[in-house]
This record gives C-alpha cells, sequence and structure tokens, in this order.
C-alpha cells in the first residue's frame, strides 16, 4: 500500500480498496454461481424414464404393444410408477403418462411442443385429402371451429329432435315381447341416427342403404396394419379407397344441390357447406365430405359401444336401474312424454350412469401425441424425469379412469361417485377422467354423444321392460374402438312406465 497519501486519504483508499476487493469479490462469487449452474444445466445427465424390459431386444417392446397396451400398463405400472417408456424396435419410443399428476403437459402443451399430426396421420386415406390431419395446424383449427360451431347448443337442440324421432321410430318396429342383440340394435339406431343428424335429410331419406355399406368399408379399411402402413396395397384398403371415391361423388351432388336450390338444412352437412375460413374462403365438396367422414368417425362407435355398456349395467345393478326409473318418473310428472334437449339436461342421474360406463370402459383407450421439445415431468412421488423431444408420448384413459387413488373401488360400477359432494371425476383436477379426452384436444362432440345415449335410454326405460339374459358382456380388446365382444342378449316387454 502506498504511504506518498495522508493517513486520512489513506483510510478512504483502503476503505475504496477494500470495496473494490468485496466488490470483486463478491463478482467472482456470483459469477461462479452463474457459470456452475448453468455448467450443471447443460452437462446435467438427462434423467431419462425407466424402460419397459421386454424380450427380445429389438422387437420385444412391440410385441407387449401388440399383444395389448392395457396387459403392458397393468404389468408395469406397479413397478415402474407413472411415467416410463417403451421401446419399438430399437428407434421409436412411446413414454407413458398415466394419472393426473404426470398428464397435465399432455392434454396441455401447445401444438408446436406436443403434436396429434404425426401419429394420426394414418386417417388421411380414411377423412381424404385437404382435411383434419393432412393440413396444417392453423387450417386444422380452423376446421375444429367448424366442428365447435356444428356443435353449438342451438344447433344440438334441433339435432335432439332428429335423435328422439330416430329413436321412437326404430323401437316401434319392435314387438310387444322379444329378445334381442342390445349391442346390434343400438349400433343400428345410431348409425341411422348420425345419418340424419350428420349427413343430412338426402341421405338418411333415400341414400341410407348405398352410404352405410360405403362407410363399412371406410370402416373395414381401417385396420390395425392401417396405423403403421396406411397406403399398403391390400384388399381392405382398395375397398377404402374406393368407397372414399364414392362417399365423395355422392355429397358433392347433394351440396351441389343444396347449394342451387338454396335449400338450407338443420343438419351438420349445412354446417359445414356453410362454414368459412378467416379469410372469406368457403369449404369445398371434399372438405365437406372429409369433415362429415371425420365426424362420424369421431362419434358413431364410440357412442354405440358406449350406449350398450350403459344398458348392460343399468340392467345388471337394480339399485341404479331403479334410480334411473325414479329420474324418469319425476322428469315424466313435470313435462309429460315430451323430451328435447332441455329435458334431456335435466336428467343428471341417466348422465351419471352413462358417465361410469364410460369411465370404466373408454373406447379411445390410448391417446397419442408426437414431442417436438424435451420437458421434464414430477412423478407423484417426487421422482424427476426428462422426457426428450423425438419421444411419441402416450396417455391412457381406460387405466388412468382406474386408479385407485382418485376412483374409490375402481373397478366397481358406482355412478353415485360423480354426485354432488363426492365428485370423485375432478379429485386431482380437470385430467381425472379423462374418457373424453381434456384440455386442448378435448372431444368436441361430448354433449352430443350425451343428449344421444340419453335420449335412447329414456325412450327404452319409459316404454320397455328389460333384462339382461346373456352372461356380462366382455371386453372385445382386439377392436380399434374397444367396445363390446359378442352379443348382449336381452328380453323385452314392451309397457309405459307409470309415474305414480
Ligand atoms: C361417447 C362418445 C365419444 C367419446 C368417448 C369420445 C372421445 C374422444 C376423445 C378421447 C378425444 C380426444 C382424442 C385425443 O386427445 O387424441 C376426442 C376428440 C374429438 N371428438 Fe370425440 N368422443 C365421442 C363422441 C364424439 C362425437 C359424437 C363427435 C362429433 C359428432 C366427436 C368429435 C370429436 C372431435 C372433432 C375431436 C377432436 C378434437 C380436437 O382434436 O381438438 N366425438 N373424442
Amino acid at each position: 500500500m502506498s504511504t506518498i497519501f495522508p493517513p486520512v486519504i489513506r483510510m478512504e483508499v483502503n476503505n475504496k480498496l477494500l470495496n473494490v476487493g468485496l466488490l470483486m469479490a463478491a463478482t467472482l462469487v456470483v459469477a461462479k454461481l452463474i457459470s456452475s449452474l448453468l455448467m450443471s444445466r447443460s452437462s446435467r445427465k438427462r434423467h431419462l424414464p425407466p424402460v419397459v424390459r421386454a424380450s427380445p431386444p429389438l422387437i420385444g417392446g412391440l410385441l407387449r404393444f401388440i399383444k395389448g397396451p392395457i396387459i403392458m400398463l397393468r404389468e408395469e405400472f406397479p413397478k415402474l410408477g407413472n411415467v416410463f417408456t417403451l421401446n419399438l424396435l430399437g428407434t421409436k419410443n412411446i413414454t407413458f403418462l398415466i394419472g393426473p399428476e404426470v398428464s397435465a403437459h399432455f392434454f396441455k402443451a401447445s401444438e408446436s411442443d406436443l403434436s396429434q399430426q404425426e401419429v394420426y396421420r394414418f386417417n388421411v386415406p380414411t377423412f381424404g385429402p385437404g382435411v383434419v390431419f393432412d393440413v396444417d395446424y392453423s387450417v386444422r383449427q380452423e376446421q375444429f371451429r367448424f366442428f365447435t360451431e356444428a356443435l353449438r347448443v342451438n344447433k344440438l337442440k334441433s339435432y335432439v329432435d332428429h335423435m328422439v324421432f330416430e329413436a321412437e321410430e326404430y323401437f316401434s318396429k319392435w314387438g310387444d315381447t322379444g329378445e334381442i342383440d342390445l349391442k346390434y340394435e343400438l349400433e343400428h339406431l345410431i348409425i341411422l341416427t348420425a345419418s340424419r343428424c350428420l349427413l343430412g335429410r338426402e341421405v338418411r331419406d333415400k341414400l341410407f342403404d348405398d352410404v352405410s355399406a360405403l362407410f363399412h368399408d371406410l370402416d373395414n379399411g381401417m385396420q390395425p396394419i392401417s396405423v403403421i402402413f396406411p397406403y399398403l396395397p391390400i384388399p381392405a384398403h382398395r375397398r377404402r379407397d374406393r368407397a372414399r371415391k364414392r362417399l365423395a361423388e355422392i355429397f358433392t351432388d347433394i351440396i351441389t344441390s343444396r347449394k342451387s336450390s338454396s335449400q338450407c338444412e338443420s343438419d351438420m352437412l349445412q354446417c359445414f357447406i356453410d362454414s368459412k375460413y378467416k379469410d372469406g374462403r368457403t369449404t369445398t365438396e371434399e372438405e365437406v365430405t372429409g369433415l362429415l367422414i371425420a365426424a362420424l368417425f369421431a362419434g358413431q362407435h364410440t357412442s354405440s359401444i358406449t350406449s350398450t355398456w350403459t344398458g348392460a349395467y343399468l340392467l345388471q345393478h337394480k339399485q341404479f336401474l331403479s334410480t334411473v326409473l325414479d329420474e324418469q318418473k319425476s322428469v315424466m310428472k313435470k313435462h309429460g312424454d315430451k323430451i328435447d334437449h332441455d329435458i334431456l339436461s335435466e336428467m343428471e342421474v341417466l348422465y351419471r350412469c352413462i358417465k361410469e360406463a364410460l369411465r370404466l370402459h373408454p373406447p379411445l383407450i390410448i391417446l397419442l401425441r408426437y414431442l417436438h421439445s424435451d420437458f421434464s415431468v414430477t412423478t407423484r412421488d417426487g421422482k424427476e424425469y426428462d422426457i426428450p423431444k423425438g419421444h411419441i408420448v402416450a396417455t391412457s384413459p381406460a387405466f388412468a379412469n382406474r386408479l385407485p387413488h382418485i376412483f374409490k373401488d375402481p373397478d366397481t360400477y358406482d355412478p353415485d361417485r360423480f354426485a354432488p359432494g363426492r365428485e370423485e371425476d375432478k379429485v386431482a383436477g380437470p385430467f381425472s377422467y379423462i374418457s373424453f379426452g381434456g384440455g386442448r384436444h378435448g372431444c368436441l362432440g361430448e354433449p352430443f354423444a350425451y343428449l344421444q345415449i340419453k335420449a335412447i335410454w329414456s325412450h327404452l326405460l319409459r316404454n320397455f321392460e328389460l333384462e339382461l339374459i346373456s352372461p356380462f358382456p366382455e371386453i372385445d380388446w382386439n377392436a380399434m374402438v374397444v367396445g363390446v365382444k359378442g352379443k348382449v342378449m336381452v328380453r323385452y316387454k314392451r309397457r309405459k312406465l307409470p309415474i305414480y
């Protein structure tokens, strides 16, 4: 230290030096801290989720997935927890996020982070060009807006009138007593109703047989192999392509005729014809056809399966059958025989019975996304995992809907679990119950589906005494949309539900 400075100045200088020194030391410490933090971030080894053990090495994972994803989940979940990865063919990884604690990102992430297009592209030859998974997200969003508009309450009100009419007409053909396969009957009724509400009067009244045969070919063109090789030249795909082409011709004629006669109908076809993109462009005939096919694929099997399960459970569980009948009686006391949108919406008990059947048997058992950017997730027991981009990310309504920490006695049919006071579907936030998915891509047809199933079941409950005469049905895990295995035989006797 220099001695040429007087003591006061020296003191000042000393203080200044001390301050500078302290400042430098502090800066160094902070810099060191920041750099070590950054270093540790960048060089920290990623903590990947545990991997399902499968043999033989390369194809073992794929074999386990093909054997049944739910069996695999049941075996692995207790060992590996909420988050784990299944390796397919050495290169592809599916990471499962099971349960509301870890699935929020799956449902809420932006399309640029987690997208559907890569994993659902196999639908393109069925839906056709220019729609849904064949177009950019910005166009797809607009097309989903068309769905949203076509399914608004004011539209649903007119669809309900068609639903009620179709149910009355269909069941009027049953005799006074008899035995039927409930699954077959409800499948047929739902095709008729969907034709009327979605495809329109022309198809329902004049072209029903032709169009349902074509839809049958489209449906059969969706084989498990189609998910991986949608364009494989197999007979089922050839029939699918022919059917798709013929449907486009039929709908082009109908649309042209509606436009030229300024005819306006209350169906989804009309909504799609009238839909406009943000830039003012109207939908083409090809797009309208594709959107209708997408609606039918989204709603038809899912709704008919759910109405069959609802019936099977109600006929099996007399205590719930009797509460649902009591509700019908009190609704009839108030409104007579009339059924419309608002009256169906009053049927809370029936709603819970359907919802519970759907909890136990969601027809879409696995939902998928493609991961474009890394993210990390913390499990229920506090473990943090990093999921790298490039993984396929999956969640499973069929598995998550039966988690015992969310649903009490999860394998038991208990519609009251959704009643006020219990509300188990909300126990762990919005993704506790995911039969309709949720978040960004939650089902747009949920209200339509409930109204349709309620319309069918309120008619049946009011007009027939029903008894399940075959064993309680099993699950058909082999179907693409997982449904009911075999017949569901029911004995019926026509009667009017006494309201007093
Ligand atoms: C019980 C019947 C139904 C069930 C269980 C069901 C289930 C689902 C599920 C789980 C999703 C989400 C898929 C995902 O996240 O990858 C979904 C989406 C969708 N559903 Fe449904 N659905 C049903 C009925 C319907 C009906 C009747 C329609 C239309 C009339 C419909 C139209 C749609 C559409 C357009 C989407 C795509 C929404 C989007 O990606 O933004 N669904 N459905």
